[in-house]
């Protein structure tokens, strides 16, 4: 192809005739009119990438399912187990394998004629699983906490619980029963969600000021602890953190004259004394909630080996009407709403120091419950979390919706927003000098995106942690790592329960860095939180076994604890008890 050199005419000095004029200004319009249609032709492709985009994500977040089967069984109160029973197992248990698998959850839903109205208010379950020499017993214990030992004396539900308000005593002359809707309400010690570690001793928790000390190998309560004798918190979440050493740290509200207050907790990891529980316990950190009488709900928080991330969620507790709910005959559920006008806020704190960074990270609103793993690495810190869009989760796990059959619980379902593993990225060193509408992440690994604004805040966006195929799998919850080697430090591997019913229906494991999914699953059968346990001299973090106990609404089948290779989901083993056991929360695994 020849060159060609272009010349400009000199035009100084020239008069344009007029039909040229026409001609000139008809280009111009036209161009203009071109140059107008292009940017609405973009303006349009842009929306409609955004439309894809959001059809894609609605898709994810509302994939449907159809003839669900009923899964009412596995919500409905069933015996305790107080003798050891011997399990059947097929396959094999590593002989490495010594400890126990120890679980909470609900396992009775009404007291007489009363009956609680929300999956999270049913009595503590304790469940005990004790491995050795390829070997399994199991047995299961009420926990006998103040609320429960109450409830049976009277025989009906004498404690408010999150979506259960007690009501007043009948036995009570009307004047006395309209008084006692002015008496603050008592708060349950029924303690459901959790096993958690302080100081080497066990205690299971939910989140209020109660925890219940217990025995593991007798699952007998020893004491109860009340954080507020100890700090200045009105309770605590079910999920703390530990560092290598024992050192507990966790995240609880305090509510005061000046507002409410989210703060960060340390428990030292030593006793000074044998009979110490949370002695030591100190507020290291309060972060005022943006509304006073209105702080965000939260389940649980982010730890890197330096910071706590905490996530201030438009899932929002009215206080006034936490405080009024007897009066108005509403339970504590009805005071949390989910509210999407506004945006998620991630606030950072030095856990050693206890200094809140300056840093005014937001992203769009979105809920989440349970944190994967968080970890710094070139100046960020980057948190995994398992994220729904729609914050309405809560309502719809009410007893009734769960015990639904048919098109009703197939509708149950569907309108639940599903779950999914998100990674932020938060640049902690952020300067007046940055640029603005730049992206200050310097991690070419990740795809999420931290922007400074004009006001200075940084606007997040996540990367998906997940290939498509999760979304087939109904997204994910209850995510467990390799955490005595991998919290707070860059992983690849995590662990969690396929949601394509209410409850878990697989178990998947996710690496994070090939975006793969490793799943494991039986029809009919519905598996609980996987716990991984590391094999012995091996420092790979997926070098050990999963844990999870497959329960069935079948009643010719038998629940059973599952065991994992971690590796490749290849099933080792299965351990048969023919015991009904109902769904239920969190657990860990210790070694004996
Ligand atoms: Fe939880």
């Amino acid at each position: 192809m020849m060159a060609s050199q272009v010349v400009k005419p000199d035009t100084r000095n020239c008069k344009r005739p007029r039909e040229l004029e026409i001609f000139l200004h008809f280009v111009s319009n036209l161009s203009t009119i071109a140059v107008g249609f292009l940017s609405v032709m973009v303006r349009w492709i842009s929306v409609l990438k955004k439309y894809v985009e959001s059809t894609r994500q609605k898709k994810a977040i509302f994939s449907k399912q159809e003839r669900l089967p009923c899964i009412a069984p596995l919500v409905t109160t069933v015996e305790e187990t107080p003798q050891i029973v011997s399990a059947c197992v097929r396959g094999h248990f590593p002989q490495w394998l010594r400890g126990y698998l120890l679980r909470v959850g609900p396992g009775k839903f009404e007291f007489g004629k009363d009956k609680y109205n929300h999956w999270f208010d049913g009595m503590a379950l304790l469940h005990q699983f004790r491995m050795e020499k390829g070997t399994v017993t199991y047995r299961s214990k009420f926990l006998q906490s103040d609320t429960y030992k109450a409830n049976s004396v009277h025989d009906r539900i004498v404690i408010s619980e999150f979506g259960t308000l007690a009501v007043p005593d009948p036995c009570k002359n009307v004047f006395e029963r309209f008084l006692s809707k002015f008496e603050l309400p008592a708060i349950t010690d029924n303690t459901n969600v959790n096993y958690v570690q302080y100081k080497g001793d066990y205690y299971l928790s939910t989140e209020t000021n109660f925890m219940n000390k217990v025995d593991i190998k007798t699952l007998e309560k020893t004491e109860k602890v009340d954080w507020r004798k100890f700090i200045a918190v009105n309770g605590a979440t079910a999920h703390p953190h530990y560092d290598a050493d024992g050192t507990a740290y966790n995240m609880g509200n305090s509510y005061g004259s000046h507002g409410s207050c989210y703060n960060v907790i340390r428990v030292p990891p030593e006793k000074v004394d044998l009979g110490e529980t949370i002695h030591g316990a100190q507020v290291i950190c309060s972060i005022a909630s943006a509304e006073g009488m209105r702080p965000s709900y939260y389940h649980s928080f982010g730890m890197t080996r330096k910071y706590i991330i905490f996530i201030e969620q438009p899932l929002k507790m009215n206080l006034w009407k936490v405080v009024t709910s007897k009066i108005r005959g509403k339970s504590f559920a009805d005071g949390i709403s989910w509210e999407p006008q506004y945006n998620t806020r991630f606030h950072v704190v030095d856990k050693h120091t206890g200094q809140l960074l300056p840093g005014m990270y937001y992203s769009k609103p979105f809920v989440t419950f349970h944190q994967i793993n968080a970890f710094e690495d070139q100046g960020c810190v980057v948190i995994d979390l398992c994220c729904q869009d729609d914050g309405r989760s809560l309502e719809v796990y009410q007893l009734q919706n769960l015990r639904k059959v048919g098109e009703g619980l197939d509708q149950v379902y569907n309108s639940v927003g599903r779950s999914f593993p998100r990674r932020f990225v938060l640049p902690l060193h952020v300067s007046l000098n940055d640029p603005e509408g730049q992206n200050l992440s310097p991690l070419s690994y990740s795809s999420a995106s931290a922007v400074k604004q004009a006001d200075g805040k940084i606007w997040c966006s996540y990367e998906n942690l997940h290939p498509e195929g999760l979304e087939d799998e109904g997204g994910i919850e209850f995510p467990q790592i390799n955490y005595g080697q991998f919290s707070g430090r860059k992983y690849r591997f995590f662990y969690g329960c396929g949601f394509r019913h209410l409850v878990g229906d697989s178990l998947i494991k996710v690496d994070v860095v090939n975006k793969t999914l490793t799943i494991w699953r039986e029809d009919g059968f519905y598996p609980s939180e996987p716990v991984f346990v590391p094999a012995p001299g091996t420092s790979e973090e997926d070098g050990g076994v999963i844990l999870s106990v497959v329960i069935t609404p079948k009643q010719n089948e038998n629940n059973f604890l599952l065991v994992l290779d971690a590796k490749n989901f290849e099933e080792l083993g299965r351990a048969e008890v023919p015991v009904q056991m109902p769904y239920g929360f969190h657990g860990t695994f210790v070694t004996i």
